[in-house]
């Protein structure tokens, strides 16, 4: 008989991917819905929610959506609880949620309130999430998979986007952490960073000829990422097959940061 491969396999696991609704966090619940996994995406926005969770529904019909906002400790405290009480286990947890640098006036200029919504989301939602995943995950003893979406900017930083690049930077610190603090439990953690990706994120900049005349001639692959582009990775990741495969930071871009 033909050897099959069947280290992919997620039927029976259960993943919690954050900003999950929309652009690489529904990029990463297609693919594991697909490959067997049940989903739940977590978004602030009823609309995407409904929408997402109707399409991932297609793929496979235990999808779901959360209304949570991640900054919010208790609305992630209280989200986990119901993923459990829905699912009966998180076996992978996404924390994907982020937003983009809230305005574009030089570093001198930028005031508390635009640091601190970018950290209140990117940061402190990160480690809500991560912390009632991995409480969850070490209770159920059977390993698990944290992938955090981290970004170009937390190796380059980001004129004018200090808050974004640093809550990037420190993610990569937290996976590394997470990474040996976890690995007696099984739990693997990794860090995907994406390139330029067509998402609700890039929107404004991908409209904007003097970016796209810089950029694309920059990525050797000549087009932006699309979320399908983090299906794969997604699936991997939180598989068998990479149970030995951690504390690692995978960029996904299309050549762009060797270019
Ligand atoms: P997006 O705007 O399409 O997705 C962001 C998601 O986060 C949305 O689903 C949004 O509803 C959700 N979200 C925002 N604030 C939230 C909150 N307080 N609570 C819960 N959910 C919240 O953008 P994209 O591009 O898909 O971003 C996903 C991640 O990828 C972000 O962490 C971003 O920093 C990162 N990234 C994106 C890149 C790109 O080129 N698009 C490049 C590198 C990293």
């Amino acid at each position: 008989m033909a050897y099959q491969y069947e280290g992919f396999d997620l039927t029976g696991k259960v993943a919690v991917i954050t900003g999950g609704n929309g652009g690489i966090g529904l990029g990463y619940a297609r693919g594991v819905a697909a490959a067997g996994a049940d989903v739940s995406i977590w978004g602030t926005n009823p609309d995407k929610n409904a929408a997402a969770e109707a399409e991932l529904q297609e793929i496979n019909p235990s999808a779901s959506a959360l209304r949570c906002d991640v900054s919010d400790e208790e609305q992630v405290e209280e989200s986990m609880a119901a993923v459990v009480e829905r699912y009966g286990r998180v076996d992978a947890c996404f924390p994907n949620a982020g937003i983009g640098t809230q305005n574009q006036k030089g570093f001198h200029e930028h005031s508390n309130e635009d640091w601190f919504s970018v950290i209140d989301v990117n940061l402190h939602g990160v480690f809500f999430t991560l912390r009632a995943a991995t409480r969850q995950m070490i209770a159920q003893g059977e390993g698990g998979s944290l992938v955090l979406t981290s970004s170009g900017t937390a190796i380059q930083g980001a004129a004018r986007g200090q808050a974004y690049a640093a809550t990037k930077g420190a993610m990569l610190a937290m996976m590394m952490g997470l990474s040996v603090e976890m690995a007696r439990y099984k739990i693997n953690a990794n860090a995907v960073i994406p390139g330029w990706i067509d998402t609700a994120m890039t929107e404004r900049l991908f409209n904007w000829d003097k970016f796209v005349d810089n950029v694309m001639p920059r990525i050797p692959m000549r087009r932006w990422g699309v979320p399908d582009d983090f299906g794969a990775i997604a699936v991997y990741l939180m598989s068998d097959a990479a149970r030995w495969h951690t504390g690692d930071v995978i960029k996904i871009d299309g050549g762009f940061s060797i270019f």
